[in-house]
């Protein structure tokens, strides 16, 4: 038998989604070792590397010819790490920082929308603020408005009258609450309905939908209070029938990889298509396109994933999607719950260092805790590091059972003064439905 090639994987980030990737990229016989750049308190093999310090990444990269480098967030993904790692010839998994406008700038994703014919919410967009608030006064229908460039996710306002929206043109371009990102802003037509994340592997050409989910973005349980980076998700989404899938595939993915290819943009990495289906027609529209995997989406759906991903990612990488098989899904269902500080999605900077109990519970086989902000102490301790602190993950027979065991497994990690904070109606959706 001829001998296994064999590779070192880099996982560029540190939050749940990177943690979630490296552990199911560890598992596959192509992997000799999977190392993060810089990763968190539980991912093991860390690199002293930010994600941001390009260079550094590519020298690391050149030490190990034939590793692969996946990209976790959009960060790096707009400073070009794609582009410099393919000039010097070395394997990436992402976009170029040309295609991953998609995400990183809101008006060119609007207008490539418009372009491409793919369904979206009407739109207007705005680099002067007055002229902005005229444009709003003069809308009938409620609006939601969004800076153009990176906030971190919190650069999306949804407005319910005029009053809310002038106040968040403000916050954009006037106060400019998000830096330079607010030099213009998109103002769109507020849409109703369910939402979905259609997440999909691209090659430039061929797309391979992954397994579908939903994540709960508002802080609070029925969701209310303001969004954040995502506070927990499941997968399947019950809201997708295949025919679904299909419409998507056909009216979103489809017409979105074609136009990037055509426009000098290819489009190679995961391509996120976040859908709202109307609630009055059922039919599928683009909220944004991320260039990337989602957080918390990525940890249930590489909880359910059969096949072996590290297959896949390579072949994207080298331009052979067209010939890989469907990737396999386990029938189970996949719950995460994200626990998060006190405070977040706001300041929680004075709840960094809180020693977290409770990691070493014997928790079964179908649970993983994936670690997002969270660091060694000099004691070797696990402490919490950041506003999402923990991904609890587990699988379960259908959608009630997968919600009880992340449960339980939630309730025996703690830190500080029971001063972990979580939602409790995470895939309550997907039971209801
Ligand atoms: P985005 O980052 O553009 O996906 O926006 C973040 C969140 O804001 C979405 O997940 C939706 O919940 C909400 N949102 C964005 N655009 C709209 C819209 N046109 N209508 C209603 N809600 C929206
Ligand atoms: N969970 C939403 C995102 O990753 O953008």
């Amino acid at each position: 038998m001829p001998e296994l090639r064999k590779s070192s994987v880099i996982i560029v980030g540190s939050g749940g989604r990177e943690h979630a990737l490296g552990w199911k990229l560890g598992q596959s016989r192509r992997v000799r070792e999977v190392l993060f750049a810089p990763g968190n308190g539980g991912t093991g093999k860390n690199l002293e590397i930010k994600p941001s310090q390009i260079d550094r990444l590519v020298s690391f990269a050149k030490l190990h010819p034939e590793s692969l480098t996946v990209v976790g967030s959009e960060e790096p993904l707009s400073l070009g790490i794609v582009d410099a790692f393919a000039k010097e010839g070395l394997r990436i998994f992402g976009p170029s920082a040309k295609a991953s406008l998609i995400e990183t700038s809101k008006a060119f994703a609007k207008q490539f929308m418009n372009d491409a014919g793919i369904p979206t919410a009407n739109f207007a967009i705005y680099s002067d603020a007055e002229k902005a608030k005229d444009f709003v006064a003069r809308q009938k229908t409620e609006v939601v408005i969004k800076a153009d460039g990176l906030a971190a996710g919190k650069g999306v306002i949804v407005c319910s009258s005029v009053s809310e929206a002038t106040d968040a043109i403000d916050r954009i371009m006037v106060r400019k609450d998000f830096g330079p990102a607010g030099d213009k802003v998109v103002i769109e037509e507020k849409l109703i309905g369910e939402e979905l994340s259609f997440i999909a592997l691209c090659d430039g050409k061929t797309i391979l939908a992954l397994a579908s989910s939903q994540d709960h973005k508002r802080v609070f349980d029925g969701d209310r209070g303001p969004n954040t980076g995502g506070m927990g998700a499941y997968s399947p989404s019950p809201s997708l029938d295949e025919k679904l899938e299909d419409k998507i595939m056909e009216r979103v993915m489809r017409p979105a990889v074609d136009r990037m290819r055509a426009s000098g943009r290819e489009f190679s990495g995961f391509l996120y298509a976040g859908i709202m289906l109307d609630q009055k027609t059922g039919e599928p529209y683009v909220l944004e396109f991320n260039a990337r995997m989602g957080d918390p989406e990525c940890q249930p759906i590489m909880m359910r994933m059969d096949s072996d991903f590290f297959e896949y990612l390579e072949a994207a990488v080298e331009g052979r999607l067209d010939c890989m098989d469907p990737i396999a899904w386990k029938s189970q269902y996949a719950v995460c719950v994200v626990m998060t500080a006190r405070g977040y999605p706001g300041n929680y900077e004075s709840e960094k260092g809180k020693v977290i109990r409770g990691l070493d519970s014997d928790f079964g086989p179908d649970i993983m805790v994936f670690h997002a902000g969270t660091a060694r102490d000099s004691s070797g301790r696990i402490v919490t590091n950041g506003g999402r602190v923990l991904g609890v993950t587990a699988l379960g027979a259908d959608a009630r059972r997968a919600i009880s065991n992340a449960y339980s497994a939630v309730e025996k990690i703690s830190w500080g003064n029971n001063d972990q904070q979580y939602r409790r109606d995470i895939g309550k959706r997907a039971v209801s439905s």
